[in-house]
């Protein structure tokens, strides 16, 4: 008995150590950070702790904010990118304030500073998470130089209606590609080691953001938990593992509740289930405009749901620096509550170094803008972000033989819109087009002949099908500026806006070979343009080297091997439509359509599965979706075992074969589908991806492990966790082919 009771005596004490060890730092703080951070906030009066949970856009000349900063009431700038402004600001606070806590200074990096990479949805294309860090890790190289510390990225919202417009900013559709993405971004912003050149990451926008009622920005959201937690959340928690150092809340009020009020996700889940410990920071004014949701009666109110909810700094709504020592004063916020949000913002700044060396070197930071690695990178980067998405052979084009070329489109020469929304650092006047990438490498062969979104006259035509009788293949771009994709900026009508659909039936007509490029923010509704060109390829707006990435495309130096990171609509009515959808009980079977058949009187039926009449319920394109100028074959698909414990690992093994006459590049896929559940499951969900380049000719076994435990998911009684049963796995080049084998889970 005795014995037991010791033993019982031993359990308990252990529990009880589990309970009171800190949990593990998720942004890599430590003991001595943690130390510093006491040391400091035991100085801090409540006018400065408040005043570090401040966060101001700045602008114009330093003395305008000079007396806040001296005063402490001013924590974070964001906005300004003048490393000698930022070091004057930094001086202010460091040497002029009675505690000299330094500035954290952020700035919206969002694919690119000075040099910039295609928009996130073209990055998440490339399915390339290396080539994504990398591109990352330039940035923070970047802007860092020029005194940027903290970026408003990567955003992490799943977006699955291109009405939206920030699906430009983002992953795409997938959960595990958007998740992979996330991770690739944050590693590459942070950096491993902390250092003069790591640059906070900023996962956004917390939560839902990207399924707006409608697709109209900042409208509401009505995701139920499970959603949120098999779908919108899992990419964040992956970030938060990656250690990102900082948050921002959304927009959008889900099922009601405000984000930047929202404790269920800012407490629950965001600091007690997952254990983050870094900053959240609301987006701009999102505080104040839960008044407008109707969620707050005025800024003090508002101000005291954020606190209270977990809000540590609050971006242009000046609600906490305004009212929050007054409240506390009246009780409605607790000073614990304070001390918890500066401490997560001084862990920040600690970490970055900032207290140790709060300025940049400005000569140092000049020298790394632009270098030939970073141009390389981007140029790499936008020539894996290409899709090909149809090629009747004419791709690619002889270099050695190709006679005149004539170039025309809106977007042939666009040096602004091609490096696409959110991009406020990159300058146009280095940003290289398709013509002068053209010109450089054909130099006398390119006849190039403008054509401006707004020429509505057919009269411009026929200068331009005249010219294109007198070329021997012609290269159109095509598309949409930068300004129609990002905030605010959503379409109810996605096919190619002005006349360009014109112009290609035009070109057609003129005989000669058409090749179009699209360059755009989202997926456009491009499946009347397929047939007057004979090949076309799909970029999403590539940045500064888009041009060379192109040229080198459209001639063979390079073999396509973008995926769509987002399904292709036929039309816009289709919209929603997505890979990883469920089955319903009367799924699409492919029935004819209404124009298909004749309207005879006395129809008594047009099929009776979930479709449109008109369209069907297949897309153009399915999400994983792109050409290559070789063709690959998938062969030998295999399971190490037929059944597995929920705790095991599926070894899958294929072989891959480059059945073609180029060497290439393939994104492999991996597809699982969980047959029954205690709640309906999508058809598909991607759950592995890999490049795979093989010359021509070659062929690879290759193998992969995939844990069981990612088939996890939140079933009916709200755990997260494996349910026996039957499962199917594809691997494919795409989302809608290929063969499944089948596995269960015991
Ligand atoms: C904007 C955006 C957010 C951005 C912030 C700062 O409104 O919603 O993504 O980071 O303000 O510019």
């Amino acid at each position: 008995m005795k014995y037991t009771r010791t033993l019982l005596l031993a359990a308990l004490l252990v529990s009880l150590a589990a309970c009171t060890q800190p949990k593990p730092s998720t942004v890599g703080s430590d003991a001595g950070i943690e130390k510093r951070i006491e040391q400091l906030l035991s100085k801090m009066t409540l006018s400065e702790k408040i005043g570090q949970m401040n966060q101001v856009s700045v602008g114009g000349e330093v003395s305008n904010y000079a007396e806040a900063m001296r005063n402490g009431q001013i924590g974070s700038i964001l906005n300004e990118v003048d490393p000698v402004k930022i070091n004057e600001f930094q001086r202010i606070c460091v040497e002029e304030s009675r505690l000299g806590i330094p500035l954290l200074v952020g700035r919206d990096v969002i694919h690119g500073f000075h040099t910039v990479f295609p928009i996130p949805l073209g990055l998440a294309a490339t399915f390339d998470p290396a080539l994504v860090e990398q591109g990352a890790r330039i940035a923070a190289v970047e802007a860092t130089g020029q005194g940027v510390r903290w970026t408003f990225s990567p955003m992490l919202d799943i977006a699955r209606d291109p009405r939206w417009g920030r699906m430009a900013e983002g992953s795409g559709e997938d959960v595990w590609l958007d998740a992979r993405m996330a991770e690739a971004m944050v590693r590459g912003y942070q950096g491993t080691d902390p250092d003069g050149s790591s640059m906070a990451a900023c996962i956004k926008h917390f939560v839902g953001y990207g399924a707006a009622e409608g697709g109209r920005d900042y409208n509401s959201t009505f995701l139920t938990e499970r959603q949120l937690r098999n779908v919108y959340l899992p990419p964040f928690e992956a970030a938060v593992k990656a250690g990102a150092m900082t948050l921002m809340t959304s927009f959008n009020d889900n099922d009601g509740v405000p984000s930047t009020g929202n404790t269920f996700i800012l407490k629950d889940i965001l600091r007690d289930e997952w254990g983050f410990d870094g900053l959240v920071v609301t987006d701009w004014n999102s505080m104040g405009e839960m008044i407008s949701h109707g969620f707050g009666v005025d800024r003090k109110d508002v101000a005291c749901k954020a606190v209270n909810a977990g809000v540590d700094m609050d971006m242009m709504t000046f609600g906490f620096i305004s009212h929050l020592e007054e409240m506390v004063a009246s009780g409605c916020v607790k000073e614990s509550v304070i001390d918890n949000a500066v401490r997560n913002i001084l862990r920040i700044k600690m970490l970055l170094g900032l207290f140790e060396n709060p300025y940049v070197d400005v000569a140092a930071g000049q020298a790394v803008q632009y270098a030939e690695n970073h141009l390389d990178a981007a140029r790499r980067s936008a020539e894996e972000s290409v899709i090909l998405l149809k090629n009747d052979g004419i791709l690619p084009l002889d270099a050695a033989h190709v006679g005149s070329i004539l170039v025309t489109g809106p977007m042939a020469d666009a040096p602004h819109d091609q490096l696409g929304t959110w991009a406020f650092d990159g300058e146009k006047s280095h940003t290289v087009t398709p013509l002068m990438a053209l010109r450089e490498r054909f130099p006398g062969k390119v006849n190039y002949v403008p054509y401006g979104y707004s020429r509505e006259r057919r009269t411009r035509f026929d200068d331009i099908v005249s010219a294109a009788r007198r070329a021997d293949v012609v290269l159109v771009f095509l598309g949409e500026e930068a300004i129609l994709s990002g905030e605010a900026h959503c379409l109810a009508d996605l096919n190619l806006i002005g006349t360009q659909s014109e112009l290609l039936v035009a070109l057609k007509a003129a005989g000669k070979p058409v090749v179009a490029t699209v360059m755009a923010g989202r997926p456009l509704t491009i499946e009347r343009d397929l047939p007057n060109c004979r090949a076309m390829l799909y970029a999403f707006h590539p940045g500064t080297m888009g041009g060379p990435a192109l040229v080198n495309l459209l001639f063979g130096d390079v073999n396509p091997s973008g995926k769509t990171p987002v399904t292709f609509l036929r039309t816009v009515g289709q919209v929603p439509m997505y890979y990883s959808h469920t089955m319903t009980g009367r799924p699409y079977k492919g029935e004819t359509l209404l124009n298909d058949i004749a309207l005879e009187a006395g129809q008594t039926s047009l099929g009776n599965t979930s479709y449109y009449l008109d369209y069907g319920a297949r897309p153009l394109f399915p999400f994983g979706y792109g050409l290559s100028y070789t063709t690959f074959d998938y062969s030998d698909i295999a399971l190490d075992k037929t059944v597995y414990p929920a705790d095991g690992m599926i070894t899958v093994s294929f072989k891959l074969a480059n059945t073609g006459a180029f060497d290439g590049t393939e994104v492999a896929q991996i597809y699982v589908r969980d047959l029954v559940g205690s709640v309906t499951r999508p058809v598909k969900e991607l759950k592995h991806f890999e490049r795979v380049a093989l010359k021509a000719g070659e062929q690879r076994t290759v193998q992969v492990q995939i844990p069981v435990s990612e088939l996890a998911f939140c079933g009916l009684d709200g755990a997260w966790k494996v349910e026996p049963g039957d499962f199917q796995l594809w691997v494919s080049g795409d989302s809608d082919s290929g063969q499944p084998v089948s596995f269960k889970v015991q």
